[in-house]
């Protein structure tokens, strides 16, 4: 009797268990960390439409749209300035794509790119971002990414 009785409660804890009831880790996570900062952007076309925000407000800005003149007034040269920055964000955050440009630090070479130029460009994401409506968290998240490329990227 006594072992039939072991028997039933084993049999329920394992029918309880199996509908994840006792997987209590599993049950508390967030739904955030399973999706990429790609999906949680808006995958591609946030992506795109805040590319564009950036550089219009790059060519606005005037601490640095004069390194931009030659890019924004060639349209072959623009167009793959745009995509190479939509694939870059997009293999950055977990999308599928793939970033086919030069290194950040092959790309600005010979620059000379100030702390103060590096500082004006990412203020005009952070805008982008904003006039976006992209959450804190994600905006966060995207600058953690493209923060680091600093040390590539300024030289003087
Ligand atoms: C996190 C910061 C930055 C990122 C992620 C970034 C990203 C890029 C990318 C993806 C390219 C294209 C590379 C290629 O053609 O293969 C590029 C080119 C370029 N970047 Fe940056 N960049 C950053 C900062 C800056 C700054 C601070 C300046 C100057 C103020 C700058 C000026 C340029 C210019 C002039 C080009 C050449 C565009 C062309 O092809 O005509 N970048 N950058």
């Amino acid at each position: 009797m006594l072992n039939y009785l072991k028997i039933l409660l084993i049999a329920g804890v394992a029918a309880i268990c199996s509908f994840g009831a006792c997987n209590k880790e599993k049950a508390e996570e967030p739904p955030q960390t399973q999706t990429t900062l790609f999906e949680r952007l808006g995958g591609i076309d946030t992506i795109s439409a805040l590319v564009d925000q950036f550089i219009v407000n790059i060519a606005g800005d005037e601490i640095i749209n004069t390194r931009f003149a030659p890019t924004i007034s060639d349209p072959a040269r623009a167009r793959l300035f745009r995509l190479n920055l939509i694939d870059q964000i997009c293999a950055g955050s977990g999308g599928p794509c793939t970033y086919k440009g030069l290194t950040m630090k092959a790309a600005h070479k010979e620059m000379n790119i100030t702390q103060a130029e590096f500082d004006a460009l990412v203020g005009d994401l952070v805008s982008a971002l904003d006039q976006l409506n992209v959450g804190e968290i994600e905006k966060k998240e995207l600058l953690r990414i493209l923060g680091p490329m600093q040390a590539e990227i300024v030289s003087r």
